[in-house]
């Protein structure tokens, strides 16, 4: 008994001071998409149940321990949100961006085994495995200095292949300076090539969520040409578990899809168990917010990205954002400020993401750290290259 008391005083010390750690990071950091504050403890009750959504959310299945319904209406929100053809539209809540993305090439891959994948070099780092696993030709195209992609290079690499159906996997909301490709000056360039098998999936993981409320509005979704989007749920709606959601067109999900008796459903999904938490706390987020609510926190997010460019600029940074980009992106910092901030860098740029929990008073001590830093640059013995090339 004494040891066995012994051992849980051990467990509880570990988790207190694992609880103490990620306080502690979760407080002071800026540099990477996640919204944290989100409150989902009148659902505690639910982690007592063993959720699986297995199979697809639209079928009925055999496993009755599932969130189906709310994970319908999460595809049915962000389908209105992003101009989805009300009859023509599919979806699931997937385990995060990268697999969303996923998803949406297996798709286009699936209508066209023949056509090249293009994608810009500011690309997230996953596409590129994405591909890979999927054993899809591809071709990187240049980005713009601000992230976009560079039109004139996918026009002329395009027109080399012509003869081959065209796979682009477009960004809203670059990684790195949160740039945005156009989905309809990219359609266009298909339009006057006369390249009629095209799909354009667009990775929207980030941005995508408030994309929407933007002025003026940017192309990126269904009725601006788009396939398929992919988002990442823990981004900017927030949730303690990684989770995305994609959205596609039901016509296209149609041909792909096959019933498997084990299950009583139709096996359209990349994994078989699938999360059901997830949904239902995106489904919860979304009830509580609805669109009014996902539109004030990205004004918020606008303001404070403003601000904190703003007084970068009156410090001598060369701080810059791309429009409507609540991404600032400046010039890499000292380690002691990489550091305490958790700042991603990628080269020679860093930036501050002022998702919807950053204050201006957060940014005001950020500030306060760069006025006071005297530190060289150093390099980091280990540096991770976010890029593509
Ligand atoms: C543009 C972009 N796409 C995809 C992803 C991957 O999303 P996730 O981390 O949800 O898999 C990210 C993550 O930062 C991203 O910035």
């Amino acid at each position: 008994m004494a040891e066995l008391n012994d051992t849980s005083i051990k467990i509880q010390q570990k988790l207190d001071a694992l609880k103490k750690q990620l306080t502690s990071a979760r407080d002071s950091f800026l540099g990477y998409p996640v919204s944290k504050d989100f409150d989902y403890s009148v659902l505690n009750e639910f982690l007592k149940f063993p959720i699986n959504n297995l199979g697809d959310p639209f079928e009925h299945g055999t496993y009755r321990v599932q969130t189906h319904e709310m994970e319908r209406e999460v595809i049915a929100f962000f389908a209105k949100l992003f101009r989805a053809n009300p009859k023509d539209f599919w979806g699931y809540v997937t385990n995060g961006g990268s697999e969303s993305n996923l998803y949406g090439l297996y798709l286009a891959r699936e209508l066209f085994p023949k056509a090249i994948v293009y994608y810009s070099e500011s690309t997230h780092y996953s596409v590129r495995k994405n591909i890979h696993l999927l054993n899809i030709p591809s071709i990187v195209i240049k980005s713009q200095p601000s992230g976009e992609m560079d039109y004139e290079d996918f026009k002329n690499t395009v027109r080399m292949n012509r003869h081959k159906p065209v796979i682009v996997l477009a960004t809203f909301g670059t990684t790195m300076k949160e740039a945005k490709d156009d989905i309809s000056k990219i359609k266009g360039i298909l339009g006057d090539m006369a390249i009629q098998d095209h799909y354009i999936h667009c990775d929207a993981a980030l941005a995508g969520t408030f994309g929407p409320f933007m002025q003026p509005k940017l192309a990126f979704d269904f009725m601006d040409g788009a396939d398929s989007i992919s988002i990442s749920g823990h981004k900017f709606v927030g949730s303690p578990i990684p989770t995305g959601v994609l959205i596609a067109k039901r016509s296209n999900r149609d041909r792909i899809a096959k019933g498997i008796s084990y299950i009583g459903s139709l096996d359209t999904t990349i994994t078989g168990s699938r999360n059901g938490h997830s949904p239902l706390f995106l489904w919860y987020a979304l009830k509580q917010l609805g669109t009014e609510g996902l539109r004030d926190r990205y004004l918020h997010s606008l303001e404070v990205a403003e601000y904190c460019e703003t007084q970068l600029k009156s410090i001598g940074v060369d701080a810059w954002r791309n429009p409507n980009a609540i991404t600032v992106v400046l010039p890499k910092t000292p380690k002691s400020i990489k550091n305490k901030w958790q700042l991603a860098t990628e080269g020679d740029v860093a930036h501050i993401i002022c998702m919807p929990n950053v204050t201006k008073t957060q940014i005001d001590e950020f500030i306060n750290d760069m006025k006071n830093c005297s530190e060289p640059i150093i390099e980091d013995e280990f540096s991770y290259d976010f890029s593509l090339s």
